[in-house]
């Protein structure tokens, strides 16, 4: 029996590394070929305390000079001494390089290219390379836009079937851009594209209280990828709402899948705006305009946020308004290449 540790760097790269309970994290990283920082090997210098976002583990032998009763039960561990009792997330508090390792590459085949409306595009990519793939839902990968050698793009999973030989991503759109005239004019079934990662630190944590999830127009897919989880993981004892903001009618995407989504999780729930004052939707406006106090919960709630730079501004300033410190807040800010 072995877990998987997920080894999340600064950087935001992230490794998945087998560590059977017998193990120390540090061991099982090694011979993966990934450096934990580490000195004396024996709890006691602390060079490779490290933070335990999530798992159960045993915290071994060690002295309170290098891991502190304070620390250790902020959710620190010495990775030379800790043990997995679980699949766990740590955060390793130095570059991937530094640890000798980068993001992973891997190549799989275009399944499908759809065009989901005027603005999205939904790519599936398949391919037996994508075994050796996993991801913390919400992480993105860069995709190498075929034909265009030097040039990628980050794209957010949206999902990974079971068998793991299938991902798929929402892809905005922009006129002109390098990845979206390649999926409107040339790609084909079958054509390789090259994808790195995965990468970045906006994933799903543990729930522990209400979530409260805001997408803006294709930010929709990481939100996607993790509902996936929570729905694989039996569901969630707290409330989760997705507000989920796009400019016309024409371009909300994949509401079958949040109705499916919906169905499987008890608690989940969402809704629509538009920013077109002419929409169809009841909703009108921005997101900020439709999130209520009781979504906030008092603060009580962790916020997790995808969309343009503006949106995560005046999501900010939404809170600073209402005077509510959210217990957590989360947020991928993404531009769109225009070239
Ligand atoms: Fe010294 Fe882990 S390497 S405490």
């Amino acid at each position: 029996m072995s877990f998987t540790i997920a080894l999340n760097f600064e950087d935001g790269v992230t490794r998945f590394v087998d560590c059977g309970p017998d193990d120390t994290v540090v061991n099982a990283a090694y011979r993966q070929g990934i450096n934990i920082p580490m000195d004396c090997r024996e709890g006691a210098c602390a060079t490779c305390k490290c933070r335990v976002e999530s798992g159960k583990y045993s915290l071994g032998d060690y002295i309170d000079d290098a891991l502190s009763k304070e620390e250790a039960g902020a959710g620190y561990a010495l990775a030379c001494q800790m043990r997995p009792e679980s699949d766990c997330v740590v955060l390793v508090p130095t570059q991937s390089t530094a640890c000798n390792t980068k993001p992973e590459s891997f190549v799989a085949q275009i399944e499908d290219v759809k065009r989901l409306s005027d603005s999205t595009f939904s790519l599936v990519l398949r391919g037996d390379d994508l075994r050796r793939l996993d991801y913390l839902p919400g992480q993105y990968a860069n995709l190498q836009v075929p034909g265009e050698a030097e040039q990628h793009r980050a794209y957010s999973f949206s999902s990974m079937d079971a068998a793991r030989t299938k991902v798929s991503f929402l892809i905005r759109n922009v006129p002109g851009g390098l990845m979206s005239g390649f999926l409107r004019e040339r790609a084909k079934v079958g054509e390789s594209i090259r994808l790195t990662g995965p990468i970045g630190s906006f994933y799903i944590r543990a729930i522990q209280r209400p979530v409260l999830m805001l997408a803006g127009g294709t930010g929709l897919a990481p939100f996607l990828a993790m509902l996936e989880k929570i729905a694989a993981n039996g569901g969630s004892k707290y409330p989760i709402h997705l507000i989920y903001g796009v400019n016309t009618d024409r371009d909300v995407v994949e509401t079958d899948r949040l109705d499916a989504l919906a169905q499987r999780i008890d608690k989940f729930s969402y809704a629509i705006c538009v920013v077109d004052a002419n929409s169809e939707h009841p909703k009108k406006g921005y997101v900020t305009h439709h999130i209520e106090p009781t979504h906030l919960n008092e603060g009580e709630v962790d916020i997790y946020l995808c969309g343009p730079p503006p949106m995560v501004d005046a999501v900010a300033q939404h809170l600073r308004d209402v005077d509510i410190k959210s217990a957590s807040f989360h947020f991928e800010k993404f531009a769109p290449s225009l070239s």
